[in-house]
């Protein structure tokens, strides 16, 4: 899980004119899967982003990603069946183009928070995005009538470029409610809701968080409750997953949609590595989505850590491969065999270092480094292993800023001469010069 709902981030707020854009500055609409979509200034998505809709790769057999779906979803399966039948919807082909409404606002997200900047999704228009998260399809499931279900399908969003970071990753979302009976069924004395919430009318009470153990509409024992099954639940996943001597922590967080939230890491070549984010899920929700009478809790998780993890792939991009080296160590395999990836072999590296001097308006640190990696991923493609900051520099006489990034240029499948990859490189200075109005040093 990147840091993108959390409430952490620091976003520069100075929003500049030379917004990297093709798609908006080219032509008035943009087409996707032929439907076509009215641009305006929020149009970021790139057709290189375009390019990996319908992928699917946590549907394509041979994948590691499906492997983990179908290890979870079974895991789902055999935890909650009623009469042998699974008492769980599974939707894993729901499509990525999503409403503002339902990335943010069906979620609580209030208008000015991070998560939303242009510099961290992928818009198609000031209405549409690239779904940044599974939980997008939260609100319109629960509308629909269903109380308990898993959504799995890609993500997008604009961040860094490194071994584990990719602008399109896939996750797996949960919800799971119950009625006061389902929760409590030898205690008919015990409820969900607080005496003072009429959930009937659920919108004549202000429903608060600033209790860290709940909701204010909610009891304590029925938190507590949801809660242990919650954090059971899971950790019964990550031991059929790693091993029943996985060890794992809880960590407090914070979630727009959830209250109160964890985040669950486990301890993995000597480092506590993030796997999933969860809670409560937020009464307004669901009344506003319909259910009255239930409480909730939901979790994501993100497919591309824990299959590099159990499978021990080393990058991000490797997911991505149609190569036959890779696909075959995961094909007609047991959904549980223990598989430990084998690196085909490993190709060398090309390093070129890229700096140039800003325009007078920006500054080392109002430059949108989201938009330069997109342009960078735009021109050179998967190819493009790492990009990283080398040096930050103020000239002490003219005052000019300057930066100076190294990217990391890999294929993973043959050696890249050093000619090929010096004509990619020219063809990304020359980009960044027309996007960004910079001065290549
Ligand atoms: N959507 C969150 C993210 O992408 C993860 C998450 C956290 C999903 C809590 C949930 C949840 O359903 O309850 O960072």
């Amino acid at each position: 899980m990147t840091k993108l709902f959390k409430i952490r981030r620091l976003l520069s707020s100075v929003l500049h004119k030379y917004n990297y854009s093709t798609a908006a500055k080219s032509m008035p609409t943009v087409k996707i899967n032929s439907t076509e979509f009215i641009s305006d200034d929020y149009t970021n998505v790139t057709p290189k982003i375009i390019s990996y809709l319908g992928r699917n790769l946590h549907l394509q057999n041979d994948n590691p990603l499906s492997i983990v779906r179908q290890r979870i979803v079974q895991y789902f399966y055999k935890s909650f069946t009623h009469r042998g039948k699974p008492t769980f919807s599974v939707y894993d082909n729901l499509s990525p183009i999503v409403s503002t409404k339902q990335n943010f606002d069906d979620l609580l997200i209030p208008v000015d928070h991070p998560s939303r900047a242009k510099s961290d999704c992928y818009y198609i228009n000031k209405d549409m995005l690239l779904r940044a998260h599974m939980t997008a399809h939260q609100s319109e499931l629960l509308r629909s009538g269903l109380n308990n279900f898993l959504m799995i399908g890609d993500v997008y969003r604009r961040d860094e470029i490194d071994s584990t970071h990719f602008p399109v990753f896939h996750q797996l979302d949960v919800v799971r409610s119950q009625r006061k009976e389902q929760l409590f069924p030898n205690h008919p004395d015990l409820d969900i809701f607080e005496p003072t919430f009429d959930k009937e009318r659920p919108h004549l009470f202000t429903n608060t968080i600033t209790d860290p153990t709940k909701q204010s509409c909610h009891t304590l024992e029925a938190t507590k409750l949801m809660e242990a099954q919650l954090k059971n639940h899971l950790i019964g996943l990550v031991q059929v997953l790693f091993g029943d001597d996985i060890k794992y922590r809880w960590v407090d967080a914070y979630f727009p949609f959830t209250h109160p939230s964890w985040e669950l890491e486990i301890y993995y070549e000597n480092n506590w590595l993030e796997v999933l984010g969860c809670g409560i899920v937020r009464n307004e929700i669901l009344a506003n989505a319909g259910p009255n009478n239930t409480i909730a809790y939901a979790f994501g998780l993100g497919l591309e850590r824990l299959a590099m993890a159990l499978y021990k792939i080393p990058d991000i991009r490797l997911m991505w491969s149609q190569d036959s080296g890779f696909l075959t160590q995961f094909q007609n395999k047991e959904l549980n065999a223990k598989i430990t990836y084998k690196p085909v072999s490993v190709y060398p590296q090309c390093t070129n270092d890229i700096s140039f001097w800003l325009p007078e308006n920006i500054t080392i640190d109002t430059f949108m480094s989201n938009d330069f990696y997109d342009l960078v991923r735009d021109i050179g493609g998967d190819i493009i292993e790492q990009v990283k900051l080398k040096d930050k520099f103020i000239h002490p006489k003219t005052k000019k800023h300057s930066l100076c990034f190294s990217i990391v240029y890999r294929h993973l499948e043959r050696t890249l001469t050093q000619a090929e990859v010096n004509k990619i490189h020219k063809d990304i200075e020359n980009a960044i010069v027309s996007a960004f109005n910079v001065v290549i040093r």
